[in-house]
């Protein structure tokens, strides 16, 4: 291993300055918004063992699997439209799992229409975080999450804001732990500050300057557990 190893987080900043640790790849660097292998790596650490179940409705490019394979964790990955041979095609408002069957869930899910993810018709990320549909889409897959969870586990959502310029400012983070909080009890909100963000640069400094906006420096990391009274 190279000494980028993850350390298990003790705060609500999670500052990783590289997506990947260790010798192995996991998910893809070159995917449009690819997750942090850190970030899974730590969520699993805290609140899974060996041979537990872990879910992603919607992975993309595969990182969950990678890291739960690694950590010795059971673990199904899908998305609307698969990466690669390991993941299933499914779409994340119907999951195919009983009720009470998933030990953690992950899951990193399209912020508005700023990445194109796929051609898909049924890709919640061709929808505008500017309309509330975007979110109707989205408790829909929170419903879903809280359905396959055994009582007491738990799940972790990563979202990030949105501003555009016709619009201004979308709290999506804040709508989406709205959502969440109908259903589960809240553990814990982090902050995944985001080092290799693409308007990290002098250009981007300055429309932020000119046009009265921030840059979108950090995302938050929802945990929720489904608790059962
Ligand atoms: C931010 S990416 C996930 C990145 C992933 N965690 C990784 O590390 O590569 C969001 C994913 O949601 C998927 N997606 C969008 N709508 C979906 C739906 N209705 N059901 C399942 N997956 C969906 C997209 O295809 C995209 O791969």
């Amino acid at each position: 291993m190279k000494n980028n190893r993850p350390k298990l987080e003790t705060t609500t900043l999670w500052d990783f300055p590289t997506q990947n640790y260790g010798d192995r790849p996991h998910g893809d660097n070159k995917f449009n918004g690819v997750t942090p292998a850190f970030v899974i790596w730590n969520l699993l650490q805290r609140y899974t063992k060996e041979g537990d179940l872990v879910v992603d409705p919607m992975c993309g490019s595969g990182t969950t699997i990678d890291v739960a394979k690694e950590l010795n964790r059971r673990v199904i990955g899908y998305d609307i439209a698969p990466y690669r041979d390991d993941i299933i095609q499914n779409d994340a408002r119907k999951i195919p799992l009983k009720d009470n069957s998933v030990d953690f869930v992950f899951i990193d899910s399209p912020y508005s229409n700023n990445i194109k993810y796929s051609d898909h018709p049924m890709d919640i990320g061709k929808i505008s975080c500017e309309k509330e549909e975007f979110f109707d889409e989205l408790e829909k897959v929170a419903k879903e999450i809280y359905r396959i969870l055994k009582p007491q586990k738990v799940m972790a959502w990563l979202i990030g804001d949105h501003w555009r310029k016709k619009s201004g400012f979308i709290p999506v983070g804040f709508k989406i732990y709205s959502i969440l909080e109908k259903y589960f009890k809240p553990v814990d909100v982090i902050a995944v500050s985001r080092h290799n963000q693409t308007s990290n640069t002098p250009f981007w400094h300055e429309r932020a300057k000119r046009y009265n906006f921030y840059l979108r420096g950090f995302k938050y990391l929802i945990i929720m557990q489904k608790v059962i009274k």
